[in-house]
Formats: C-alpha cells, sequence, structure tokens
C-alpha cells in the first residue's frame, strides 16, 4: 500500500506556482488577485477561507478576503457580486458556500461573471467542463485527477466508483473520471444514499471516490483486494488520545481500509491541499485568460 501524498504534491505545486507568479512580476504583468466571500460565521469555512489566504500569500498572489454578517440580505450579497464583477484589479473570487437559508445559492452563484468564477461552480462553467471546452474545473476534483496523475496511477479503462452526486465533488468527478483523456477514460459508476446495497458497486471499484460527507463509512468489507481509495470527507471526531479532544477522519475507514489499497488518501493530508492548489490554479488562469 502506498500513501497519496497530497500535502507533498500540493507544496510541489504551489513552489511551480510562485515561481510562475516570479516571472509574471519580472515581466511587469499583472499579479494575480483572488477575492474570497465568507458570509456568516460558520467554522468550517472560516477554516477554509483562511487555508486559501494563506495559500494565495505563500506563492504570491493578493488575496482580499471579504466578510459579511449572517444578516446580509440577498440584495446585498448580489450588489457584492455586480461590484466584484466590475473590478478589473479582482481576476477571480469564490463565494465560500454554504450560505445562509435566506440567499438563493443558485441566484448568487448565475450572477457571478463566469470569467471570474474560479471555483468553477456557474452553469456555464459546468457546460463547459462537460463539454470538455476549456474552463476552471471544479477544485477538489480537478486536485484529485492531478494527484492520480502525479503518482502515475492508471485510470485508462478501470471502474471508477463515485460515492456522492454533490455540485461541487461528486457530479463533477464522475465527469471528469469518464472524459477521454489518458489521465481518464474510466467506467464510471455515480452511488448516493439512494443506492440500495451500494456495497455490490463499491467491491466493483479499481478506483473509489468517496464524497458522502458520513464518517468511517467505507469499511474494509466494501473494498476490493488492490483498489485505490479517494477520501474526500472530514470531520472533527472525539478522541481521548490528542491534546485538542478531537481528531480529523475521512468517509473511509482508513486504519481497516488502508491494508488492502494499492493507494490511499490520509485525512488530513490527501485531497484537502489539492483543493487549495487547484482554486490557485485556476485563479493564475483567471489572471492569463483561459
Ligand atoms: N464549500 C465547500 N467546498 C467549497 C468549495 O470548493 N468552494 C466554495 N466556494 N465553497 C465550498
Amino acid at each position: 500500500m502506498e500513501l497519496i501524498d497530497g500535502k507533498k504534491i500540493a507544496a510541489q505545486i504551489k513552489q511551480e506556482l510562485a515561481d510562475e507568479v516570479s516571472r509574471i512580476k519580472a515581466a511587469g504583468m499583472k499579479t494575480p488577485h483572488l477575492v474570497a466571500v465568507l458570509v456568516g460565521n460558520d467554522g468550517a469555512s472560516e477554516t477554509y477561507v483562511a487555508s486559501k489566504v494563506k495559500a494565495c500569500q505563500e506563492v504570491g498572489f493578493k488575496s482580499t478576503e471579504l466578510c459579511y454578517d449572517s444578516d446580509i440580505t440577498e440584495e446585498q450579497l448580489l450588489a457584492v457580486v455586480d461590484k466584484l464583477n466590475k473590478d478589473d484589479d479582482v481576476d477571480g473570487y469564490i463565494m465560500q458556500l454554504p450560505l445562509p437559508k435566506h440567499i438563493s445559492e443558485e441566484k448568487i452563484l448565475q450572477a457571478i461573471d463566469p470569467d471570474k468564477d474560479v471555483d468553477g461552480f456557474h452553469p456555464c462553467n459546468v457546460g463547459k467542463m462537460v463539454t470538455g471546452l476549456p474552463t476552471y474545473l471544479p477544485a477538489t476534483p480537478a486536485g484529485i485527477v492531478e494527484l492520480l496523475r502525479r503518482y502515475n496511477i492508471p485510470t485508462r479503462g478501470k471502474h471508477c466508483v463515485v460515492i456522492g452526486r454533490s455540485n461541487i465533488v461528486g457530479t463533477p468527478m464522475a465527469v471528469l473520471m469518464s472524459r477521454k483523456d489518458e489521465h481518464a477514460d474510466c467506467t464510471v459508476t455515480m452511488c448516493h444514499s439512494r443506492t440500495p446495497n451500494i456495497k455490490e458497486f463499491t467491491l466493483q471499484a479499481d478506483i473509489l471516490v468517496v464524497a458522502l460527507g458520513k464518517p468511517h463509512f467505507v469499511t474494509a468489507d466494501m473494498v476490493k483486494e488492490g483498489a485505490v481509495v479517494i477520501d474526500v470527507g472530514i470531520h472533527r471526531i472525539p478522541s481521548d488520545k490528542t491534546k485538542s479532544g478531537f481528531r480529523l477522519v475521512g468517509d473511509v475507514d482508513f486504519d481497516a481500509v488502508a491494508p488492502k489499497c494499492s493507494y490511499i488518501t490520509p485525512v488530513p493530508g490527501g485531497v484537502g491541499p489539492m483543493t487549495i492548489v487547484s482554486l490557485l490554479q485556476n485563479t493564475l488562469k483567471a489572471c492569463k485568460g483561459l
């Protein structure tokens, strides 16, 4: 079993990006600028946005964090979106999800200028991804494809089973893995909360991508010997073994599953760091033009 070290690969890519930013700056071109919009005070969202801003600083991008109270109205948030769309200094921006219940995510995401939509969530960009046109790929699935590529893990003709059908991970993951491409070309099965006998499917997976958001959902009996397991989940669970009183676990029961795998991503340090570098890659694309 080999551990897929997302932290290491993310550090390599960040170095590549930092080198490119140095070249861009030396050539007198514009410094890439990412804006992250955070609404309310969801602890996890605050942590994610802080990590994204920190990563920008590490590679030499300009970054701005815009924070609003959870009682901001939809109209006021649409005005923020409009301002960002018109601001030439902003290359790309993200609206950290989830938004408060009284705001329509659909409405906000559709108001984002697709050229600045570095999360790749706008329907125009989703459509471009599905049809294989150049666009911003959603960060988590793009990061997973990059991990498989950099570890030279064969995908062509393999059976990839994706658990989860979210717009952010499961659905784009299934699309990307089925693309006609040396680093995809999989037969893809998508499973979700309404799939009966999910084990029947997971046992067929050469590559199993788990993104359903339930701690330790995938157990050893659900995984084929020699499978590649990619764990997108991240959960804080109580632990009496750590000083903080909690530990981070994924959607996969890592200790039991890992011995059966050819490759597996750990949590933390697997997919998470790759999500952030994909966003940086998209921001650079936004600055240079797709
Ligand atoms: N919430 C959970 N994942 C994401 C993401 O990739 N982008 C944004 N904007 N919000 C999220």
